[in-house]
């Protein structure tokens, strides 16, 4: 595995694949890897003939400055574990390499981007939208990855390509979780051992509710799995949705027209913040 540092040489190497007429699979990642992104890794090595893997803590989606510095970084073990998935390039830059001036570009996210994450988190996913843009330029992939954990985030971009023109395959792959049902999190590790028992009670409320669709509306449900959230130790929901899962707008349908609801939640386990969601179908 090459690893490279500057956006020349990335350019420069996915050019000579492409004029090869290899493909490229794109895996963006903010670094300190999990079995959740190794599954992305394994997924774009069997679709293409070349991957490559980013890492990169990005400093524009982050709305608050705690969260940007204590997010761990652990690129010498990233790059061991990148390799023996096979991946062919990490691309590992550094925050001037990627932003040698201020990005200032706001992009018309629209109403995807408005709600959940996008609500609690104000300029997140335009700085998402301003780095994943930037990844896509600079490799013009086959094929680019995504886990489903950050299920609104891939609306997003699927938004911001679509307004960017990025015709590529965009793919959504699965939740990887923990024997015990937890969502695999680079901020897992943030969690005391008491917090870590407890956090499997998110995936195991939304897998409760599941059974509930038959007799409840989905308001008695969100409210439902507020509660039952709310009253372990130490968590907090922030919110509950239950959304159509192309528009992200919440829905009172168990089976909207794009598909049956999504739900999104967001649970503080002391201070670590943890996402999951689930399919619903009736
Ligand atoms: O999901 C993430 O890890 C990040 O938001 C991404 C897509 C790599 C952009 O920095």
């Amino acid at each position: 595995m090459k690893v490279l540092r500057t956006v020349g040489e990335l350019r420069q190497a996915m050019e000579s694949h492409r004029n090869a007429g290899q493909t490229i699979g794109l895996v963006p990642t903010m670094g300190a890897l999990h079995a959740g992104h190794l599954s992305l890794m394994e997924r774009s090595c069997r679709d293409n003939d070349i991957t490559v893997a980013s890492i990169f803590v990005n400093p524009t989606q982050f709305n608050n400055a705690t969260d940007l510095k204590t997010y761990p970084r652990t690129e010498e073990k990233d790059c061991a574990l990148l390799e023996k998935a096979g991946v062919d390039y990490a691309f590992v830059p550094s925050v001037e390499e990627i932003y040698p001036e201020p990005d200032t570009r706001v992009f018309d996210l629209g109403a995807v981007a408005e709600v959940m994450e996008g609500a609690m988190r104000p300029g997140h996913f335009n700085g998402v939208a301003q780095i994943v843009s930037r990844l896509f330029s600079y490799v013009n992939p086959t094929r680019a990855y995504f886990g489903e954990k950050d299920f609104q985030q891939i609306a997003v971009i699927r938004r911001m390509a679509q307004l960017e023109g990025f015709d590529f395959e965009i793919i959504a792959c699965p939740i990887v979780r923990e024997a015990d049902g937890l969502a695999l999190s680079s901020r897992n590790v943030r969690l005391t051992p008491e917090q870590r028992k407890i956090a499997p009670a998110i995936h195991r409320t939304l897998a409760r509710s599941l059974d509930m669709t038959r007799d409840k509306s989905v308001g008695e449900v969100k409210q439902w799995v507020k509660e039952e959230i709310d009253r372990q130790p130490f968590m907090t929901t922030e919110y509950y949705e239950i959304v159509n899962p192309l528009t992200m707008q919440p829905t009172d349908s168990w089976m909207t027209s794009d598909g049956p609801a999504v739900g999104c939640v967001t649970v503080y386990c002391g201070d670590v913040r943890l996402i999951d969601n689930i399919t619903y179908s009736k």
